[in-house]
């Protein structure tokens, strides 16, 4: 095993990592450790090329380290990236991943994420402690969500009662499937996508929702539009034809670069920052490694609403948007320790 630094960066620490006889190559960033461990999950994905996967990285570090400071939790920021060639079995990567996270010796903290299973962090767990993963951190991080956008109807409307609001959801996967769960109980009106069939029909038959063709979900006409699937799906190309007045969803990095935000602003769209609401999944961690109980879990994650409303108010009172709001906010926190540090 090679692990090397790599210097031209902006963040605390990038590694590249690699196994060469075994077929493993793997990015290891720590953006930020400044509020404790870096916390961020294990991205296993068959980048095209070396570039890619650093790049990745780093973002998804950075974007982790933001989420956790506006958060208000003792992490930092990180994420690790196995280059998958296809060339080593499965749990082999795993498992020299393992190595290379127990050499940091706690200041990484991995967990499950995009090709990263809790079988995954199972075997991983052989090897070294610094992987958490073991709350299921979809519902959560729906739960959130919802949170989130009653927060947007009590700021817009002057109530959270969802009841008669139509919201497009795009996306059905573990995320998609629990907000259309939240939604459909709370009495919105659901329309949803997704290229799998199957998981379209599951969610129209359990929610009463209608499905839309994937291409068109995002310019439907919608009181809110929830980005439950991929990033980067708010672009100059389709910010100019949504429909919805509200866009907040869970998808991580849903702007296409930072101009999209004020393209959505322009237009009197109200966007709520995805690394905001979508904290839920994170605050799992809370669970897992600060001995939260589920009370308390529920109790941060339903606090999406009211730090939600707290920037929606502030950013609305002083002509900004609450991506500069909840920026500000994140940034500031980055340089503080935090208080109560991981078990
Ligand atoms: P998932 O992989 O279970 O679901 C994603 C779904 O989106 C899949 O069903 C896929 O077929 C669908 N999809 C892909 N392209 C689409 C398109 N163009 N239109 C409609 N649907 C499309 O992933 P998961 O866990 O539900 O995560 C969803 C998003 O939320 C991701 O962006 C993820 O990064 C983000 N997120 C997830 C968290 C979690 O707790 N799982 C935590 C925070 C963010």
């Amino acid at each position: 095993m090679v692990i090397e630094q790599i210097h031209d960066t902006d963040a605390e620490l990038l590694l590249e990592c690699s196994d060469h006889a075994l077929g493993y190559h793997a990015f290891v960033a720590l953006y930020s450790t400044a509020r404790g461990p870096a916390l961020g999950g294990i991205r296993r994905y068959a980048y095209l090329d070396r570039a890619a996967a650093v790049d990745d990285a780093i973002a998804l570090a950075r974007s982790m380290a933001h989420k956790s400071a506006l958060a208000d939790l003792p992490f930092g920021g990180g994420k690790s990236v196995i280059w998958d060639t296809g060339r080593a079995p499965r749990e082999a990567l795993y498992l020299a991943h393992a190595r290379v996270i127990e050499e940091l010796d706690g200041r990484y903290i991995g967990a499950g994420d995009l090709g990263t299973t809790r079988e995954d962090v199972a075997t991983m767990r052989r090897l070294t402690r610094f992987v958490a993963g073991h709350t299921e951190p979809a519902q959560w991080t729906a739960r959130g969500v919802v949170r989130g956008i009653e927060a947007a109807a009590m700021h817009l409307w002057r109530s959270a009662d969802l009841a008669g609001c139509t919201i497009a959801v795009q996306g059905c996967g573990n995320v998609g499937a629990h907000v259309a769960r939240e939604l459909h109980d709370a009495g919105a009106s659901l329309l949803v996508a997704d290229p799998d069939p199957a998981r379209v029909h599951r969610i129209t038959m359990r929610y009463r929702a209608s499905a839309v063709d994937p291409a068109g979900l995002l310019e439907t006409t919608a009181d809110i539009l929830a980005p439950c699937a991929v990033g980067g799906v708010l672009d100059h190309a389709v910010i100019p034809r949504l429909q919805a007045t509200v866009v907040a969803g869970a998808a991580n990095n849903q702007l296409q670069g930072r101009r999209a935000a004020d393209l959505l602003a322009r237009r009197g769209i109200l966007y709520l920052p995805d690394y905001l609401i979508n904290a839920g999944g994170l605050m799992t961690a809370g669970v897992d490694l600060l001995g939260w109980s589920l009370n308390e879990l529920e109790r941060r994650v339903d606090g999406v609403f009211h730090e939600t409303l707290r920037i929606l108010e502030e950013a609305a009172r002083k002509h900004t948007t609450p991506l500069a709001v909840a920026d500000r906010i994140a940034f500031g926190r980055l340089r503080e320790p935090a208080s109560d540090l991981p078990v």
